[in-house]
């Protein structure tokens, strides 16, 4: 096993250098560079980040790991090679793909993510589970970010490689992305032990939105500060940058994360018509359900006066209303029925 392992790590290291020779230096890479070059990465982030080209061929990497002498039905289950269909030798995994490596803690080369160029299924293309890889523990460059979560004793999390990459370029140091899942309760203990903070970057469209609120709870049940970077609507981190510079990106998102209650009341928002008055009452109702939720005092009171000054609805109202909810939870919590206002599911909930 451990010779199994020492053995796939070194084929990662020298894969991972192949393919970032081939993007550099060869007549295979001429299109990828472009295409990087148009998505804003410049050579020194495709050097820190090891980004390379697999050529749209069947034996490049399968011809230099066989010369190398490896053993390709090892390479095979470490998922760099895949069975030829008639089951004589072995080809290729990743053909005519950027190709992203993806480290463990220690820097290590344990898998690869690998994108198109254009349009086509998958978009990315990641490593199998192997003995080196499990992608439900891992983030994407902690190795890198290590450093600057120990220090600040704060993480951002990130749903892509590419809005680490142009991030970290933009100075965000502290930056991971999980690698093509939903965070895990492994990712949760990993990022534990590493930080009090996790600021929460996710894609502004709806996936990305219900997503970060799934992730929310998780967080806070590990007892981790939570509060998250809301992008404009179908911008994504790396779309921002690109479209409005990495200084807007700083000042404008990363500078002003929100509470996890207000980002729920923004996402909640945006589900109503505010400009129907039957959307601004339903919005209100399902506003004060929301802050309900909420031990603390001092902040139910806070975004009950916000809603009130909005809407011009008397505080008054709006706390009795909010105490009503929050008799009835502890009703439905007497009576078993722990999930009724849970946070997970409160929004989602039609109204009884
Ligand atoms: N992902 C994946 N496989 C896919 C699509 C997505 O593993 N087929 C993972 C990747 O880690 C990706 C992340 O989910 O970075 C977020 O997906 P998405 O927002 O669709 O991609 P972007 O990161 O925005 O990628 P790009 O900017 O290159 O389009
Ligand atoms: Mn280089
Ligand atoms: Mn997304
Ligand atoms: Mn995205
Ligand atoms: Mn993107």
């Amino acid at each position: 096993y451990q010779r199994d392992r020492s053995s796939l790590l070194a084929a990662h290291e020298l894969t991972a250098k192949l393919y970032h020779h081939l993007l550099n230096n060869t007549e295979f890479g001429i299109e990828a560079k472009d295409y990087l070059r148009s998505r804003g990465l410049t050579d020194k982030l495709i050097d820190h980040f090891m980004i390379g080209y697999a050529p749209e061929r069947w034996d490049t990497l399968t011809n230099f790991l066989s010369r190398r002498e490896y053993d390709l039905e090892l390479m095979e289950r470490g998922g760099l090679l895949l069975p030829k269909n008639d089951g004589s030798g072995h080809v290729d995994r990743f053909r005519g793909r950027i190709m992203f490596p993806l480290w463990d803690r220690e820097g290590k080369v344990i898998g690869f993510a690998g994108r198109l160029m254009g349009e086509g299924q998958p978009k990315y293309l990641n490593s199998p589970e192997t003995i080196l890889f499990n992608k439900s523990k891992s983030l994407y460059h902690f190795h890198h970010a290590r450093q600057e979560i120990k220090k600040s004793g704060k993480l951002v999390l990130f749903e892509g490689y590419m809005d680490v990459i142009k991030a970290w370029d933009a100075g965000v140091r502290n930056g991971v992305a999980t690698m093509g899942t939903s965070l895990t309760e492994e990712h949760v203990e990993i990022i534990r032990r590493a930080a009090q903070e996790v600021v929460v970057c996710y894609d502004g469209d709806k996936a990305g939105q219900a997503a970060a609120l799934k992730t929310i709870p998780m967080l806070e049940k590990a007892g981790l500060k939570t509060s998250v970077a809301v992008l404009p609507q179908g911008l994504d981190p790396d779309d921002y940058i690109k479209d409005k510079g990495p200084e807007a990106f700083i000042r404008e998102v990363m500078s002003q994360p929100v509470s996890p209650l207000k980002f729920r009341l923004i996402y909640s928002r945006k589900s109503h018509t505010m400009v129907e008055e039957e959307g601004r009452k339903n919005y209100v109702i399902e506003a004060v359900r929301l802050i309900a939720q909420h031990d603390s005092a001092i902040e139910r009171e806070f975004y009950l006066k916000e809603l009130s000054l909005e809407f011009d609805i008397s505080l008054d109202t709006l706390k009795q209303n909010c105490h009503q909810v929050r008799e009835q939870m502890q009703k439905n919590k007497s009576n078993g029925d722990n999930n009724a206002f849970s946070w997970n599911n409160g929004m989602n909930e039609k109204r009884r």
